[in-house]
């Protein structure tokens, strides 16, 4: 009885909100839509959906490429095979170390796997000042072998000889677990004297002429595989790893029997892991009828001029550089802000990649964050019309972002054909940007056959866990722990 009361009350309460939400509703269609000539001149940005099918098309094939022997040298997603076959069953067991290099930070962790799903790590940041990232190789080998060798003094492992997993977040041409020689530098990279040769090396190189440490470096991996590992440890559904942060790539499972670019000696297992490198996807130029005047002006700006095409138009190094670049020349032509720019708005990179998840985690109607970040800008008499104009550039900035990834992982679920896959992902855009998971579920779901079924899960720290994982399945494999 008293529960029918309640029911009736809020019943009640209902009739009397509903009028007030319509009026919301009707209030919701006053909020400022972005002017007819910026949503006009936004338009090349948009990936709609005869564009997603052709680019899944384009994926596919090169994907394909990529995998054929013959084919190989030409394709644009080149496959790297891994080695890595055996995904973790949860466990696995051991002290690790792990060096993580190829994001915004180096870092350095020490994960103790307890088995059963259990782990403890500690991991301290260490940063790659400029000068490292563009001096000579061995500078860059030795810092990495200092913090190496100052983090284990810091926890009382500098005289153990512990297993290390290397996640080293570049092209690699995989010879086998331990063995990878640098293709090309991206990110911001560009160490003299690493490209051809084999990263471990290197990094034994370093630890030897410290003469202090002893490592056992059982696994050099892409942070992709990591994610991977990281999430099939928990989820053994998890069959596809990606990274949308500084940098864009994919890994998935692929059948040994269509891995001809395998170079390894014969396996007896039926499936490996392929890091794809789609970040270098239309380096060949068939991304050209979608790019803008926009990515050819941040390409002709970088250092890898003509390479990572994909890459500069998804990942965060340069989402906030493309929004900038749409701003300004909008500005200039008096379409922004009356014509007035400011001396941040000209200056390259100081529209971070975090003001453009700022400026669309605004409520609607509401531009607190956009109004904050004109103002840090140095932008002064900032219109709301501006600021509805600025968010939505962002927003096609970032969509499409999330498009391009999402027609990628659409074809690879198609392509593999299991009846359902998880997506393991990290990376700093699709953490904190505030839509880049629902826009990519949405888009994912309308291409992926409609019988398979799918999920994309926020990966904890796969570069990481991950790497101690692809260390501690290599010594089981090899029965060392
Ligand atoms: C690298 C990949 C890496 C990705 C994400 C790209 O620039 O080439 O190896 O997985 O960034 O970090």
């Amino acid at each position: 009885m008293i529960f029918y009361h309640k029911m009736l009350k809020s019943i009640k309460k209902m009739d009397f909100i509903t009028p007030y939400i319509k009026n919301l509703q009707i209030d919701k269609s006053k909020f400022l839509e972005p002017s007819p000539i910026i949503q006009q001149r936004c338009q090349e940005l948009i990936i709609d959906d005869k564009t997603t099918l052709k680019l899944m098309d384009l994926v596919l094939h090169e994907v394909n490429r990529g995998l054929s022997k013959k084919e190989n040298k030409d394709a644009d997603i080149k496959c790297y095979v891994t080695y890595i076959q055996d995904l973790p069953n949860g466990k696995e067991r051991g002290k690790f170390l792990a060096l993580d290099l190829g994001g915004t930070n180096f870092r350095v962790l020490i994960i103790h796997l307890k088995g059963e799903n259990d782990f403890e790590m500690q991991s301290k940041i260490y940063a790659v000042p400029q000068n490292i990232m563009l001096g000579s190789g061995e500078q860059l080998f030795d810092h990495i072998a200092e913090c190496l060798a100052n983090f284990m003094r810091e926890h009382n492992v500098y005289a153990e000889r512990l297993p290390l997993g290397f996640t080293f977040s570049f092209p690699l041409l995989q010879l086998g677990l331990t063995k990878g020689l640098l293709v090309r530098w991206t990110k911001g990279f560009n160490c003299e004297g690493v490209v051809g040769e084999d990263v471990v090396q290197l990094l034994k190189d370093a630890i030897a002429r410290r003469g202090d440490v002893q490592i056992d470096v059982c696994a050099i991996l892409n942070d992709t595989t990591g994610t991977l590992m990281s999430c099939a440890w928990k989820n053994h559904n998890c069959k596809i790893g990606l990274i949308v942060g500084t940098g864009s790539n994919a890994c998935y499972v692929e059948k040994i029997k269509n891995v001809e670019n395998w170079d390894g000696p014969p396996s007896d297992k039926t499936h490996v892991l392929i890091n794809t490198e789609w970040g270098a996807f239309g380096d060949n130029g068939v991304l050209d009828f979608i790019r803008t005047e926009y990515d050819r002006e941040i390409d002709e700006n970088s250092i890898n001029r003509g390479k990572q095409i994909q890459e500069k138009m998804i990942s965060g190094m340069y989402m906030g550089e493309l929004a900038r670049l749409v701003i300004y020349k909008f500005t200039k032509e008096g379409l922004l802000f009356n014509g007035v720019d400011s001396e941040s708005l000209r200056k390259r990179f100081l529209f971070f990649t975090k003001y453009v998840s700022e400026i669309e985690s605004d409520k609607p109607g509401n531009y607190t964050n956009c109004m904050q970040v004109m103002d840090e800008l140095g932008l002064t008499n900032v219109t709301e019309q501006d600021c509805a104009n600025v968010r939505y550039i962002c927003e096609c900035v970032s969509s499409r972002a999330a498009h391009l990834v999402s027609a990628g992982i659409a074809a690879l679920i198609n392509k593999m054909d299991e009846p359902s896959v998880t997506v393991g992902v990290d990376g700093s855009v699709y953490r904190f940007h505030p839509k880049f998971h629902d826009l990519m579920m949405k888009r994912i779901r309308q291409f992926v056959k409609p019988e398979i079924s799918f999920d994309l899960m926020l990966s904890e720290d796969g570069s990481g866990r991950g790497a101690a994982l692809v260390a501690a399945v290599a010594c089981r494999e090899e029965g060392r722990v």
